[in-house]
């Protein structure tokens, strides 16, 4: 293959990691978001707060191929999403997507460390790297002694620190939390959110999450909120 030009370089630097483009999207007849454009770079931090019900959840599955918008259009990585065939989007979600959720959706009965590699396995990435990898991220959360245990015997803030890890994993450009904290008391929440904001920036990715607590929200470069399916700004 030639050498990237200057231009075709330039042109990716300038690509954004997120883009929503005037996106709408209703459920049977019943509008939940619309008109709802912005843009996450690498590196950058988007918190995301709104009403139980205002469409916060939605604009995640959005933001991730895992839904499609009923008008505009949402562009991951420079490749919009409406277009692409259900495996070409799931392959898409692998390589560019962590997900980290608000009841941390781990297998009980599989280790810590094999929670953390199974995206991995799942992908068929080099199945050494992938336990090197998943034991430094262990390590970052201070969970190492923990690797072997099965992970439904941890606590609730242990069981999301393993979350991060596995949405780290394969050091995917966006991060992606719904109420990564929502299950958690004060100090553990705490805890998963200073973690969750020093692993996406020392991997340099791009931090979109939902979160009900002000304090939190307010830890992000950019607040939004979601009011009567438009997303607005908050000062
Ligand atoms: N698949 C679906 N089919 C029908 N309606 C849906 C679907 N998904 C979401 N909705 C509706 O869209 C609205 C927004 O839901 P969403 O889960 O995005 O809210 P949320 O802001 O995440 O709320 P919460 O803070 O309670 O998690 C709700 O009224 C919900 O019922
Ligand atoms: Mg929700």
């Amino acid at each position: 293959m030639p050498a990237p030009t200057a231009h075709a370089t330039m042109a990716r630097m300038q690509r954004p990691l997120l883009e929503f483009r005037d996106v709408a999207r209703a459920f049977g007849g019943r509008t939940v978001l619309s008109g709802v454009s912005f843009r996450l770079d690498r590196g950058e931090s988007l918190s995301m707060v709104g009403r139980s019900g205002s469409g916060k959840s939605t604009l995640l599955h959005l933001a991730a191929g895992i839904d499609l918008p009923t008008r505009g259009e949402v562009v991951l990585d420079g490749t919009p999403l409406s277009p692409l065939s259900d495996r070409n989007r799931s392959l898409l979600r692998r390589r560019c997507v962590g997900l980290v959720f608000q009841f941390f959706h781990l297998l009980p009965h599989l280790s810590v460390a094999d929670n953390v590699c199974l995206p991995g396995w799942v992908a068929g990435d080099p199945p050494r790297a992938t336990r090197e990898r998943a034991r430094e991220l262990l390590a970052q959360v201070a969970l190492s002694d923990r690797a072997g245990d099965p992970a439904g015997k941890l606590s609730g803030g242990e069981m999301q620190r393993v979350a991060l890890c596995r949405a780290l994993l394969r050091r995917p450009p966006l991060v992606l939390a719904d109420e990564p904290t929502g299950n958690l008391d004060e100090a553990a929440g705490r805890q998963v959110m200073d973690l969750l904001r020093q692993l996406t920036r020392d991997a340099d990715a791009g931090l979109l999450f939902v979160t009900h607590s002000r304090e939190q929200a307010a830890l992000a470069g950019t607040v939004l909120r979601l009011r009567d399916g438009r997303l607005e700004a908050v000062a």
